[in-house]
């Protein structure tokens, strides 16, 4: 069985976890203020979390015969809480996009459908939590009390 296509879309996957890794990092070191108490542990689990799969997905990648790659996208990050968040949901949701694809093209190799599947389980916890965070973020409802305020 030629791997080359999954390996390809593998790499993309990889860049994309390596890219977590310092977006989240990232987001855990610059929060200040109160909510640093709460989401700068919060940011530095989801960073391990995409090292976590990074790890997996770099190992099958040799697995299969290809090297894995070692850069990363560009990462997103802001000072404002809110911002944060939402660059994380759509992160997540990125990944759920790929690791769907990635599972499709996987499709009759039914052992890395399977490893891939708990991967993308773990991404679409991703998406939910943060889904959940921003409906009821601290930060959308003072921005919505002073409006009310000042209207
Ligand atoms: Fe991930």
């Amino acid at each position: 069985m030629d791997n080359t296509a999954i390996i390809a879309e593998l790499n993309e996957i990889l860049k994309h976890e390596w890219t977590g890794v310092a977006q989240y990092a990232q987001a855990s070191f610059i929060i200040e203020g109160v909510w640093r108490e709460v989401y700068a542990s919060h940011f530095l689990g989801d960073a391990k979390e995409s090292f976590k799969h990074a790890q997996l997905i770099g190992e099958k990648i040799v697995a299969l015969g290809g090297v894995p790659v070692a850069t990363r996208n560009e990462i997103k990050q802001s000072r404002e809480l809110q911002e944060v968040l939402q660059f994380s949901l759509e992160f997540e949701e990125k990944a759920v996009a790929m690791y769907t694809k990635v599972i499709e093209m996987a499709e009759g190799n039914r052992p890395l459908v399977v490893f891939l599947e708990d991967i993308l389980k773990e991404e679409q916890e991703g998406v939910d939590e943060y889904t959940k965070l921003l409906r009821q973020s601290p930060a959308k409802q003072s921005s919505a009390d002073t409006s009310s305020k000042v209207g």
